[in-house]
């Protein structure tokens, strides 16, 4: 579907505010409740010997936290953009932008998404387009930030809500694949909330990405942004449609652990999480809404500082507490999972 310059400009502004109004969803479960780790109480370990870094598609993070996909080319977000790649650069972690198409349907915007390389430019910087974008644009949007890793986001219940969404998705999968044969870098399939199954994690992963973001339920969910950008009531079952974060983890982790990278996003609030994630195989984890309402309040950056300062402070401790040194040690420890998602897995063959 071909959009105006300000459809999509407004788009971005107005995806910022519906988030900040609606919050997190209430009494929708992102599935970790049923995850355990083991705690240690004998750990042998030392603070200072505790390291936060991973790798990512052949790359080293200083830390498992990326700053998810967001925003970028409007020049009301500039700052939140700005603000982001300033906490990125002080605590190591990688950055994704929003969506390059705005930047690249309308040059005079780029500057919102360029900033981010200009502060951070040593810094692991994610490009992102959607599904069925071809070979040049996602080249477009590899250069504009010159970036290390490009996301294609799967968002076809966020499109379906959307009142200029596509409702054509055929198409997306061939697309995919010539993006991962060139786009100069490795591709990330990514949901936007509603998480990805391990049938789909097969199909992208013989697309030949690199890495897949399970984008799961539990946190920021797309079909209630579309439904309060255009004043719409939606059924309460829209809020649970999709599979939760820990469930979306453990079916990609199970069928393509082993061909490729798994990014856990989607709901994830706490070191805790954060920690879980790690230990069920993830190999980054991802937050954007928390991060976007924060930025934005007028003393926005040092209260991201602070979430960020208190996330990295949670998980050193939590290492420790598992008797591990790094993610690798944790990736080796004893897991347990009950309740409704033991049962899914299950049901599913996959435990
Ligand atoms: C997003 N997200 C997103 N994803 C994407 O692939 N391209 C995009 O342009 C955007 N835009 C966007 C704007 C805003 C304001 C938010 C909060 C989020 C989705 C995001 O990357 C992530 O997948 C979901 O938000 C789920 O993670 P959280 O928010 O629950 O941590």
């Amino acid at each position: 579907m071909t959009l105006t310059r300000d459809v999509r400009q407004r788009r971005k502004v107005e995806h910022v505010h519906a988030v900040q109004a609606l919050g997190d969803p209430t009494g929708v479960s992102n599935g970790f409740e049923c995850v355990s780790l083991v705690p240690c109480s004998a750990p042998e370990v030392a603070w200072d010997d505790v390291s936060l870094a991973t790798e990512l598609c052949g790359i080293r993070l200083e830390s498992p936290i990326l700053i998810n996909a967001m925003t970028g080319g409007a020049d009301e977000v500039y700052d939140i953009n700005r603000k982001l790649a300033q906490a990125a650069r002080r605590f190591g972690l990688a950055m994704a932008l929003g969506s390059a198409s705005a930047g690249l349907a309308s040059p005079e915007v780029a500057y919102t998404y360029r900033v981010v390389r200009e502060i951070h430019p040593d810094g692991v910087v994610i490009a992102n387009v959607g599904m069925g974008t071809g070979l040049e644009r996602a080249r477009k949007a590899v250069e504009l930030v010159r970036a290390d890793l490009l996301q294609v986001h799967f968002n076809a219940a966020q499109e379906l809500f959307m009142a200029e969404g596509d409702r054509d998705f055929r198409g997306a999968l061939e697309a995919l694949a010539e993006v991962a044969r060139g786009a100069g870098v490795p591709v990330i399939a990514k949901e936007v909330g509603q998480g990805i199954s391990a049938e789909d994690a097969v199909r992208f992963a013989d697309a030949g990405v690199r890495a897949i973001d399970v984008g799961g339920l539990g946190g920021t969910n797309f079909i209630a942004v579309e439904a309060w950008r255009r004043g719409a009531e939606i059924d309460e079952f829209w809020n649970r449609w999709g599979l939760p974060t820990a469930a979306s983890l453990c079916e990609v982790a199970a069928a393509v652990g082993g061909r490729v990278d798994v990014i856990a996003s989607g709901g994830i609030r706490t070191a805790l999480d954060v920690a879980k994630a790690m230990a069920l195989g993830a190999k980054a984890v991802g937050i954007a809404g928390p991060l976007v309402r924060l930025v934005t309040q007028p003393n926005g950056e040092e209260q991201l500082n602070r979430f960020i300062e208190d996330l990295h402070v949670g998980l050193r401790a939590l290492l420790v507490l598992t008797g591990c040194r790094n993610f690798s040690d944790l990736r080796g420890k004893p897991v347990v999972i009950l309740g409704w998602l033991r049962e899914w897995l299950e049901a599913r063959g996959l435990k």
